[in-house]
């Protein structure tokens, strides 16, 4: 499973419903990552993001509902991770914080944007072990940093 996420410096991933900050090139980049693929999300990240994605399979997990356009429905994590790894596609967790903080244990590798500036918000990414993880690729653009992190 690989970890996508945008964050600022200081960890911040949202703010309300949606990114603090406008940086289109990062986010064609998530949708390039995840077209076609599978992608495991929690009901709030999928409610905002989910009209924008290509993915073949949105798996969405939620206690309050059971059926949602575009996606299949799981009551929990574990289900929902037997169901996708049987799909055959590469599996993303793409969000928000609470599906981060239960699938950062599950995967080998997390894709990370950096977003340059000062960003203040209500969701964070969660704090990991940085030395369980290497560094594989560190990118530079002109808004954010891309950085990938592999298991060691
Ligand atoms: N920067 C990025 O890359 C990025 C990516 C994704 C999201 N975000 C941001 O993150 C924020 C949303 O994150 P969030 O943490 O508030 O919400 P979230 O993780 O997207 O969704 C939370 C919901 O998922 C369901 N859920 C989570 N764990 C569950 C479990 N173990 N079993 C059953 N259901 C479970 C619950 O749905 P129910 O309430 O329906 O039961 C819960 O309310 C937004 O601000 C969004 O913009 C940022």
């Amino acid at each position: 499973m690989i970890i996508i996420s945008a964050m600022s410096y200081s960890r911040v991933i949202g703010s309300g419903d949606g990114m603090p900050w406008n940086v289109p090139e990062e986010y064609q980049q998530f949708l390039n990552f995840v077209d076609g693929q599978s992608i495991i999300m929690g009901r709030r990240s999928f409610e905002i993001f989910g009209p924008d994605l290509t993915t073949t399979n949105n798996i969405v997990i939620s206690r309050s509902a059971s059926k949602l356009p575009n996606a299949v429905v799981f009551s929990d994590l574990k289900t929902a991770v037997e169901h996708v790894k049987k799909l055959g596609k590469t599996v993303f967790s793409a969000g928000g914080g609470s599906i981060y903080k239960q699938t950062i244990p599950l995967a080998d590798t997390m894709y990370l944007s950096f977003i340059k500036g000062e960003f203040t918000g209500d969701t964070y990414f969660p704090e990991f072990d940085e030395a369980q993880w290497r560094v594989s690729k560190r990118e530079d653009h002109p808004a954010f940093e891309f950085v990938v992190y592999n298991r060691k």
